[in-house]
């Protein structure tokens, strides 16, 4: 089995910011998650660099735009490691590798005959760098505005245009038998409804500006910024060359988006990758947006969340947790310093961080640190090594449907269930009456806690490395395929050091 996955490719103009944060750090939760089920997985991510938006930042800052995206890009990588990430590429549109990719298939689409010339008129915004209809904006004192609150402006320019009015029946069919193929499913619906609602064919070039891919064989047009952009999922598996390993292996990948960029993905990129005899992306999951305090978070509200910051204030495997436990994942949520701590008291350091703590410490003071497979087991450890199952189950179903949040609380509520059975069974008495029992007792909170670990690993692998560290064990002994029958006879444990320390206000 293989697992491809990708990031939306980041738009150079600005800095990162929490957005952009958030969805690499979702692609990597679940490119950890299928590496720990055994698979190949390739994690792609990389920065969209082509466009007007970018070149008018350039521009702004008096740079020359080739040394301004590679300056812009660099900030984009160095991110990475920093929210914990383990990517396997990272691609630049700038790259010659991209950019003959992008030509490639433009060939490929005129070869099919799906390209053809003729006249652009209508909106478009640099912003969000779409063309829109006049129906789909409002009219305000500064001229028309985008939903997402872009300007626009009228242009009218000889363009090149994808035909894909032809391609309407095509995506809904493709909808009607892939009824997973965008998650959630209100986004799905949406995605559907727009379809449903008539295509018109799409203007794939721009004369007015040079900053971008050219077009093959003509001078004066440049590639519109969006079949650029998409390009980047086939280009990093050496499209055109459809017959190497890579892209046998990952194609059709999972692509993770926000919800402001679901139509280029769900509507634009099947059509294009079926005109070009491509199989279309297996999933596109949407997300939702985040908001600071309450607020839409923007740049001229001063209130953008730099990832940096709150990492450096909470934490790398904090952020990475209340980012995805707290809020529903396709879902907005607001971020405020009240919910975060809240959620890491009560979940990582009181319910979790405490468990290990306090068993940990009693069995190196109490049990010479170490405990052993006991021979026979109660009717209490039954129960709750058999609830373990059930987790884990659950754990793998939400996992495999892109619900983090409820992998995670279910995780959560059984760890509420093993300090029922540390309170129930007291091995501090047990310590005076049965030592036996005290033993066996110690080594079934041990067995779970290191198997709750390995299922908290793709969310904050730093800790739960550190973790497993305590009991002599890494990602090499144990993964989620030798999970179930994890049953050492003995394991020993080395002082752990608190992981978690409570967020004070
Ligand atoms: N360059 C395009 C994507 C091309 S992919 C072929 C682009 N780039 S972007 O930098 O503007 O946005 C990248 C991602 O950040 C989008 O998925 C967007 O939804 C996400 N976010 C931007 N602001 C966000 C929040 N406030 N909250 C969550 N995600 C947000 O679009």
């Amino acid at each position: 089995m293989s697992f491809y996955i990708t990031t939306p490719i980041y738009y150079v103009n600005d800095l990162p910011h929490i957005g952009h944060a958030y969805t690499t750090i979702a692609c990597d939760i679940f490119s950890r998650f299928h590496k720990l089920k055994g698979e190949e997985t390739f994690f792609l991510t990389g920065t969209d660099e082509h466009g007007q938006k970018v070149e008018k930042a350039s521009l702004a800052q008096n740079k020359d735009t080739q040394i301004f995206v590679d300056e812009m890009s660099k900030n984009f990588r160095d991110l990475i490691p920093y929210l914990g990430c383990e990517i396997d590429d990272f691609i630049r549109t700038t790259e010659n590798r991209h950019k003959s990719a992008a030509q490639d298939l433009w060939n490929k689409l005129k070869d099919n005959n799906q390209i053809y010339l003729s006249n652009y008129e209508g909106w478009y915004s640099i912003r969000d760098e779409a063309f829109y209809l006049e129906s789909e904006l409002t009219k305000t004192e500064n001229g028309f505005v985008a939903p997402s609150g872009a300007p626009t402006e009228w242009v009218k320019e000889e363009s090149y245009f994808f035909k894909l009015s032809e391609w309407e029946d095509k995506l809904i069919k493709f909808y009607e038998i892939n009824k997973e193929a965008v998650l959630p499913k209100s986004r799905y619906n949406e995605v559907v409804s727009f379809i449903k609602g008539g295509l018109k064919d799409l203007s794939i070039s721009r004369t007015t500006f040079k900053w971008g891919i050219n077009v093959p064989q003509e001078d004066n047009h440049v590639m519109y910024v969006w079949i650029d952009a998409l390009c980047n999922y086939i280009s990093a598996l050496n499209y055109p060359d459809t017959k190497n390993d890579s892209f046998k292996k990952f194609w059709p990948g999972v692509h993770i988006v926000g919800k402001d960029i679901l139509r280029f993905h769900a509507v634009y990129w099947p059509a294009f990758l079926m005109a070009a005899d491509i199989e279309p992306p297996k999933k596109i999951f949407a997300h939702g947006w985040w908001t600071n305090e309450g607020q839409k978070i923007s740049k001229s509200l001063g209130n953008v969340i730099n990832p940096y910051e709150i990492i450096d204030q909470y934490g790398l495997d904090q952020i990475r947790f209340f980012l995805f436990r707290e809020v529903p994942f396709g879902n907005d949520g607001d971020f405020s310093k009240d919910a975060i701590a809240q959620r890491v008291n009560a979940d990582l350091s009181n319910n979790y961080g405490n468990l290990i703590q306090r068993i940990a410490s009693f069995i190196i003071k109490n049990a010479n640190s170490q405990v052993a497979k006991p021979e026979k087991l109660e009717a209490s450890d039954d129960r709750l090594l058999k609830s373990f199952d059930e987790t884990f189950e659950n754990y793998l179903n939400h996992m495999n449907n892109f619900q983090i949040d409820r992998a995670l609380k279910n995780i959560f509520e059984y760890l509420s269930e093993v300090n029922a059975y540390v309170d129930n069974q007291a091995p501090w008495s047990l310590k005076k009456t049965d030592i036996k029992r005290m033993q066996n007792v110690l080594y079934v909170l041990t067995l779970i806690t290191i198997k709750c670990s390995i299922l908290l690993h793709p969310v904050i692998p730093n800790s739960i490395n550190k973790i497993l560290n305590i009991y002599n064990l890494s990602l090499k002994d144990l993964n989620l395929k030798k999970i179930k029958d994890f049953n050492p006879k003995i394991i020993k444990l080395n002082q752990p050091k608190p992981i978690f320390p409570r967020i004070e206000l």
